[in-house]
């Protein structure tokens, strides 16, 4: 066999349903995605326990945990670790460090142990080129109905954005909730975009100003959306 298709690995896509796995967590026994059924959650992985910038991308996660619940979101983390490493870590990580102001943080989301690299295989986050040992800074955003809806890549030396992810997130749930596009760099409160328009007459409105839409040319209009609507739908807030 070419050595090429030995190498061929299958890795869940954008709009797959996420491949099913139950593993043992920090957190006890996990089954996903049924056990998420009817929430957002974020399925990462890091290159591994007591290492520096995994350790700041785990404070930071931690510490945005209860933003990400009010959202309907639950975070899963993995590595390609033991368990017992998993509760060294984190327990070192409440007990000795202290980093951007962050202290005492307890990480109360799973952390899924996959020495056998079982989810790790199914998910794509072993990139052999980057590791063959060591999993990538792989998102995955899946939703309530257990689709994947997000795929984040990073390299080993670099911790995510998560301020990002929190970002995506909601701009997800409320294109889902709105029927709308989110322009780049989308933020609540910012106008967001209009489906484009789906016939000739459409367009002719639309430049016409017959629709109330701010519209750049024909394919490009934008509308208000109301910072408070998105928050009260989004957030129940
Ligand atoms: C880190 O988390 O610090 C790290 C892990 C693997 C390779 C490089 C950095």
């Amino acid at each position: 066999m070419e050595q090429e298709t030995l190498n061929q690995v299958s890795m869940p896509r954008i709009g797959d349903k996420a491949p099913e796995f139950t593993a043992v967590t920090t957190q006890g026994n996990i089954n996903f995605p049924s056990d998420y059924s009817g929430k957002w959650s974020i399925l990462f992985s890091h290159p591994a326990d007591f290492t520096p910038v995994c350790t700041s991308e785990f404070m930071t996660f931690a510490s945005m945990q209860e933003q990400f619940r009010e959202a309907n979101c639950e975070l899963i983390g993995l590595s390609i670790d033991g368990l017992y490493s998993h509760i060294a870590w984190l327990r070192s990580i409440k007990d000795k460090i202290e980093y951007k102001g962050m202290k005492n943080v307890e990480v109360t989301f799973p952390l899924i142990e996959d020495i056998t690299m079982e989810v790790a295989t199914k998910y794509g986050m072993i990139q052999p080129g980057e590791s063959a040992t060591q999993a990538v800074r792989a998102v995955f955003f899946v939703d309530p109905q257990g689709i994947i809806r997000a795929i984040i890549y990073y390299p080993l030396s670099i911790g995510r954005n998560f301020d990002e992810l929190y970002r995506a997130l909601i701009a997800m749930q409320t294109t889902d909730a709105f029927g709308v596009a989110c322009p780049a760099d989308w933020q609540v409160g910012d106008d967001v975009i209009v489906p484009p328009a789906g016939s000739c007459g459409t367009a002719k409105d639309r430049m016409e100003g017959k629709e109330d839409l701010d519209c750049k040319d024909w394919y490009f209009c934008t509308k208000k959306l109301d910072k408070d609507l998105v928050l009260d739908t989004v957030l129940k807030k």
